[in-house]
């Protein structure tokens, strides 16, 4: 650890819609601020690449646009966060995406007398997502997220990062895109109302380009 690092202390949460760019920042924050970028979406992808158990039964449900249920998903993440690096905080993409997963997640950090400081929602609306989604290409390895236009690899279909072959996701087809559309607006949107009663919800415009995107959120986080 870095002597400037120890007063850091974030734990930070992206809510927005599936494609309205939560993993493109996160990835920005955990850089900038020193803090790990845990996507419960990249863990399942992971484990699926890898052909376990749990992957095989999140693939069911992701293959759906559906959610995978919460009792698989909150165990997963509460692992992950006690772990050693996330001490000085953390960036959550993806997690909590169910108003019971928010529950458990803060009744974790409570026993630790500890809580959530910010919940940045990216706010894209439902037209945008669309075409967004059928651009991106997503490198299974490392979770780095391309686009072919907005943000295009340096060599086509290969990551910049660790060079694996970069994919369409199978659940970016514009069928799965508008269930996952669907089913966010059900059981993820209540999640901005959750976190404003506690007022740590913060609002970006998720339409601009990345890098502004990214300026409203340090903004925010402080430089
Ligand atoms: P997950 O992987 O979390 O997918 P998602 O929420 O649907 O979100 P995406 O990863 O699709 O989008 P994003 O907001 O990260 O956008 P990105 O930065 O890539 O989850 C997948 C599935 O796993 C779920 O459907 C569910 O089944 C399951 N799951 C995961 N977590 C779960 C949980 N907690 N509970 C239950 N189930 C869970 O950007 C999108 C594209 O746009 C990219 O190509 C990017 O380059 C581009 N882009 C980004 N920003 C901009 C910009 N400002 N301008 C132009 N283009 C941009
Ligand atoms: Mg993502
Ligand atoms: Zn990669």
């Amino acid at each position: 650890m870095t002597d400037e690092s120890w007063e850091i202390q974030m734990k930070i949460i992206m809510l927005g819609a599936p494609g309205a760019g939560k993993g493109t920042q996160a990835k920005m924050i955990a850089e900038k601020y020193s803090i790990p970028h845990i996507s419960t979406g990249d863990i399942f992808r992971a484990n699926i690449s890898q052909g376990t158990e749990l992957g095989m039964e999140a693939k069911k449900f992701m293959d759906q646009g559906l959610l995978v249920p919460d009792e698989l998903t909150v165990k997963i993440l509460l692992d992950r966060v006690a772990k050693e690096d996330c001490k000085n905080g953390y960036v959550l993409d993806g997690f909590p995406r169910t108003i019971p997963q928010a529950e458990v997640l803060d009744k974790a950090l409570t026993e630790l007398g500890d809580k959530v400081d910010y919940a940045i929602n990216v706010d894209v609306p439902d037209e945008s997502i669309i075409t967004r989604m059928s651009g991106r290409r997503a490198c299974v390895k490392c979770g780095a997220t391309y686009h072919v236009k907005y943000n295009a690899p340096k060599a086509e279909d290969v990551c910049d990062a660790c060079g694996e072959g970069l994919v369409l996701r199978d659940d970016d087809h514009p069928e799965t895109v508008t269930k996952r559309l669907n089913v966010y607006h059900d059981q993820t949107q209540p999640l901005i109302e959750y976190y404003s009663k506690k007022d740590i919800l913060k609002a970006v415009d998720g339409t601009v380009d990345m890098k502004d995107v990214f300026g409203a959120i340090v903004a925010i986080l402080g430089e």
